[in-house]
């Protein structure tokens, strides 16, 4: 060992030994109060995190009636539900269960636990009946078996997780992959892969986008009468549903609209081209074998998967081959390509949900 080697190793141990004694020091004071949760990471783009409001805020407004006997009703649908049926507490609500034949009871109904809590939450609660899901949590519909269990596996092992320690619908995510039974995640996976993703986002590129405010667990234009509005979108994206009862009553037949930075698409597009995107996720970024499909998705739930995988809370062994791409991607970057992928025709676009 040259003298520079053991005069490293002598500072270390220093360093060591002194964490030790604090360690051991605090252990011995007064109890500690309850760990404060970990900070979100400083540059996190809070516009495809969705984080809560902070704690004590007032409750987030919404749409819906109070009442749980309340009958709600959305356009086209001639079947009522209440609001407590919306809140879904055993059984999904299911505007239209004709189109949802054979999804499977894991899809459908909670597993309770003993406290008021779900040990499985039905999938299709958050992701709804058709696995269309929400900004807020994730498309679920045509993704390929392989790839939607592989995600189970890395929910379950920790390799997948959220870069924001807020995102508690993460978190819950993760504890029901861990309680539901490999036959039951199978069950899931076959039953939405077989869904079609229609399009259903309008990408928009603008100079202004709607002021928002979190509601129903997103992001939803302030009303006008409320101080609403646009204003100029800065650096993001500004993803909202077309209309706020119906994206707070689960209406799988809701339409988004997406406000992107003017440019951003042309420019998400060159990036693809450089980092050669479509070798693994196919010429219309629609998927390839295992791959999972990009086109036509929300810009705000993959800007946030290119960004846990760039500050490695997304690490399973398939993400693995996204590594050395995002480490080279800016936020600007990840925020375009993902502009330009929702702009494309998802390869099952039939219909223009939005348009309905
Ligand atoms: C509490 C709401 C909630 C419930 C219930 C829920 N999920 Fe999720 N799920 C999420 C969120 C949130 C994400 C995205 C995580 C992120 O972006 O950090 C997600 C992501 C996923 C993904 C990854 C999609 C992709 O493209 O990689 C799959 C697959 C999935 N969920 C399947 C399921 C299955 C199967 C069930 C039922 C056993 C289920 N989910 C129940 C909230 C939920
Ligand atoms: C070498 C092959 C390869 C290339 C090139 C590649 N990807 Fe991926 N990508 C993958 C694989 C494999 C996965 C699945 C990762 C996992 O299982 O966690 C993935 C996952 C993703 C996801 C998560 C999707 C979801 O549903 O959660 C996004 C977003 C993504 N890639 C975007 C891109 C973009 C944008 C580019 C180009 C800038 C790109 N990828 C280039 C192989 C690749």
């Amino acid at each position: 060992m040259t003298r520079t080697q053991s005069a490293v190793v002598a500072v270390v141990l220093v360093a060591l030994w002194g964490l030790g004694g604090s360690v051991v020091a605090q252990q011995q004071a007064a109890p500690a109060p309850a760990a404060a949760p970990a900070p979100p990471p400083v540059h996190l783009p809070e516009w495809a995190y969705t984080p809560p409001n902070p704690p004590g805020a007032p409750p987030p407004p919404s749409s819906l009636p109070t009442d749980d006997t309340a009958v709600i009703r959305i356009p086209g649908v001639e079947r009522t539900l209440t609001r407590g049926q919306l809140r879904g507490l055993k059984e999904i609500p299911d505007w239209r269960p004709e189109e949802h034949v054979g999804a499977p009871d894991v899809v459908r109904f909670n597993r309770p636990a003993a406290d008021a809590t779900y040990l499985v939450r039905a999938c299709g609660f958050c992701h709804l009946a058709d696995g269309g899901g929400r900004p807020e949590n994730a498309s679920v519909n045509g993704l390929p078996v392989a790839y939607f269990l592989q995600q189970m596996e890395d929910f379950k092992s920790g390799a997948r997780d959220s870069a924001d320690p807020r995102k508690n619908n993460t978190n819950l995510m993760i504890t029901y992959a861990k309680n539901a039974t490999p036959e039951e995640l199978r069950a899931a996976a076959e039953y939405f892969a077989a869904k079609p993703y229609g399009k259903r986002i309008k990408v928009i590129e603008s100079r202004t986008a709607p002021k928002v405010r979190l509601q129903g667990g997103m992001h939803m234009p302030v009303p006008a009468a409320e101080g609403g509005g646009m204003e100029p979108i800065g650096e993001q994206i500004v993803e909202v549903p077309d209309d706020h009862l119906r994206a707070e009553a689960r209406d799988t037949h809701m339409g988004y609209t997406a406000y992107v930075p003017v440019g951003s698409i042309n420019r998400g597009k060159m990036l693809a081209a450089t980092y050669q995107c479509t070798t693994c996720h196919g010429a219309s970024l629609e998927g390839l074998g295992p791959v999972p499909p990009l086109a036509g998705r929300s810009p705000s739930y993959t800007t946030r998967q290119l960004y846990d995988m760039k500050l490695g809370a997304r690490k399973g062994p398939w993400a693995e081959l996204m590594t050395p791409i995002v480490a080279k991607m800016s936020l600007t970057d990840m925020m375009n390509v993902s502009a330009y992928a929702a702009s494309l025709n998802p390869p099952a676009a039939t219909t223009t949900r939005a348009a309905r």
